[in-house]
């Protein structure tokens, strides 16, 4: 997959998954703008681009609002002239169950996850426009978006306001040739070790040096950071073209596309539906067979 010519930034590529993305498109010829907080881990990642051969700068700093988000999208024109690639991947996880949760927490994570995404979509889509050749918004999401997760009340919000912001995008960006994707990942990272579930899986794994159980990479789709960057690549090349308003989930050996939320059981009546007319129906009718919600357990572990 060639991407030379290409500028991308991706926030929160100073470890994990955003790491794994910006080496990925670095070597794939792209020149990448490597976003973190974390100055230091962001220039440590640069230099490993450039030592791989490949183009990066290290532009720091809290995605969150739009001062950064600006800064970003300047850095990726004043250095390689252009930005074709928007990431969007920096992210923090405040988990505390609901009542336990302080607004702090709320507050913290949704700057970081969905106001991050927004003020960095923003600024690349307006350049992007501006430029009048395309591009990609590729917005990192979440399992726990899809479904509702224990413990994750701002991360589940978050995660799957940023899908309903690629499906809105795809069809705004849709006349300038920009598409727009949400990524559903798993890999083992920092953020995956506090899942109490892997945890102990991945220690070991971390231990011994051994590769995760076939079971995890297959059924769990948990794998390395390394699996899920081939899906970056993908979206911001020429291949994906056609591709836009979808949620694709990767991790471990696994590739998904996740269906969109639709109508599945409908029933009309006359005039509508009082409540003593829903109490009757429903049982038998459209809550016979109810949708499931939150993350399933793994079954192998
Ligand atoms: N690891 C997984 O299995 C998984 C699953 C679903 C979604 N995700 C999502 O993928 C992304 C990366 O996750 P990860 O597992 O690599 O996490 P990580 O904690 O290893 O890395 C996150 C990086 O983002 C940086 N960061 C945090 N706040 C920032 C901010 N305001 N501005 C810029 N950088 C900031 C951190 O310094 C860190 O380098 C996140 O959006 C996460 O929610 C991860």
């Amino acid at each position: 997959m060639d991407l030379s010519g290409k500028v991308a930034v991706v926030t929160g590529a100073g470890r994990g998954l955003g790491r794994a993305y910006a080496e990925a498109l670095g070597a794939a010829g792209a020149a990448v703008v490597v976003n973190d907080v974390d100055a230091a881990a962001a220039s440590e990642v640069a230099e490993a681009v450039v030592a791989a051969g490949g183009k990066a700068v290290v532009e720091a700093g809290a995605v969150g609002g739009s001062e950064v988000a600006q800064r970003l999208v300047d850095t990726a024109v004043k250095v390689f002239g252009r930005l074709d690639v928007m990431v969007t991947n920096a992210g923090i996880l405040r988990d505390r169950v609901l009542w336990k949760m302080s607004d702090e927490d709320f507050d913290a994570v949704v700057e970081v996850h969905l106001r991050g995404t927004f003020t960095c979509a923003r600024a690349a889509a307006v350049r992007m426009r501006e430029q009048g050749e395309g591009g990609r918004l590729i917005l990192i999401s979440s399992p726990a978006g899809q479904r509702g997760n224990f413990g994750q009340t701002n991360y589940a919000a978050a995660k799957a306001g940023i899908v309903a912001m690629a499906r809105t995008w795809a069809l705004e960006l849709a006349r300038a040739n920009i598409t727009v994707n949400a990524v559903v990942p798993v890999a083992a990272t920092e953020m995956t070790k506090t899942i109490p579930v892997f945890a102990p899986i991945l220690e070991e794994a971390e231990r011994t040096g051994d590769p995760l159980p076939d079971w995890v990479r297959k059924d769990e789709g948990l794998g390395t950071v390394e699996d899920v960057a081939g899906l970056i690549v993908y979206l911001a090349s020429d291949a994906s073209a056609g591709v836009t308003g979808q949620a694709v989930g990767i991790g471990g050996d696994k590739l998904t596309l996740w269906s969109h939320p639709q109508e599945k059981a409908v029933a009309i009546t006359d005039g509508g539906w009082p409540a003593d007319a829903i109490a009757a129906y429903w049982d038998g009718g459209a809550g016979f067979e109810p949708e499931t919600y939150g993350i399933p357990a793994p079954k192998g572990a």
